[in-house]
């Protein structure tokens, strides 16, 4: 193993173990919610991580809203290899193989916390895209052809931006990658009071081809509390030796 981040999975789920769905309509998972964003973000917060990540779904979704990225075709070619824009106490570490973001600024806001954008790449992604995030001020890393090194990207983000503690931040694809590869150290679930018992959404973990499988992973049980709401905080560590 390199000299990587610790990384820990932090995770609202529903009773029936989805991260999507219209459970989180109910004032129930709204305070369970709270609780999430405590427990990671708050003020006085429980993990002191310097960044987290997130799959490309999970920021279409979230922030990109599946915008198209405005590329100048035909840009000027980059310096080969990495870009620090600038260096930042918290990142939005951004899983995009292909450079497919459709990003306005290199900062974003989640609640009350500010992060900057760090784009994570293959060589996959082209030049164009390269040079668009350059003229955002986004900084990027290349990591593999084309599929994610991911000893080299970890030591990169540890390395580069200097991040010690990296939150895995979904969603399921990323995750359960992650996770089965041995790169995640703990999982800790804020398992909201409420479900939906929907069939099309995505639950906490899954595979993906060419990405992961489904073999099992076991995990080992750090703490159990209540949380407001009624919801329950779960820390588990991954087994790795398995
Ligand atoms: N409840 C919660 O706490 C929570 C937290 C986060 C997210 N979510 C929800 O989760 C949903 C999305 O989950 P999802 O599983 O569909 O998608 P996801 O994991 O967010 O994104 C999957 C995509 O990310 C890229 N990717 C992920 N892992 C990769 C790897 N190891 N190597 C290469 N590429 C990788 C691929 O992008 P390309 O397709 O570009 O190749 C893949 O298609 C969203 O609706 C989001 O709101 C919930």
């Amino acid at each position: 193993m390199p000299d990587r981040p610790y990384i820990f999975c932090h995770m609202s789920i529903s009773l029936d173990g989805k991260i999507m769905g219209r459970y989180m309509e109910t004032e129930a998972s709204e305070k369970a919610g709270q609780a999430f964003y405590r427990i990671a973000f708050g003020k006085d917060r429980f993990y002191q991580h310097q960044g987290w990540l997130s799959g490309r779904v999970t920021t279409d979704d979230n922030f990109t809203l599946y915008a198209r990225p405005a590329l100048i075709p035909g840009s000027p070619k980059v310096t080969a290899g990495d870009y620090v824009a600038r260096k930042s106490d918290m990142y939005y570490v951004s899983i995009d193989p292909s450079g497919r973001l459709g990003w306005q600024d290199h900062v974003l806001h989640y609640h009350d916390t500010t992060a900057d954008v760090l784009e994570v790449l293959t060589e996959k992604a082209s030049n164009d895209y390269k040079a668009f995030l350059r003229r955002l001020g986004i900084s990027y890393i290349v990591a593999g052809r084309d599929r994610y090194d991911y000893d080299q990207m970890l030591q990169k983000l540890k390395d580069e931006f200097g991040i010690q503690i990296l939150m895995l931040g979904g969603g399921a694809v990323l995750n359960w990658s992650f996770i089965q590869k041995g790169y995640c150290d703990e999982v800790s679930l804020i398992v909201n009071p409420a479900a939906d018992g929907s069939v099309k959404t995505q639950t906490l973990f899954m595979e993906r081809e060419g990405l992961s499988d489904d073999t099992p992973v076991t995990f080992q049980l750090l703490d159990v509390q209540r949380t407001e709401g009624d919801g329950v905080w779960l820390r588990y560590k991954v087994n790795h030796d398995q």
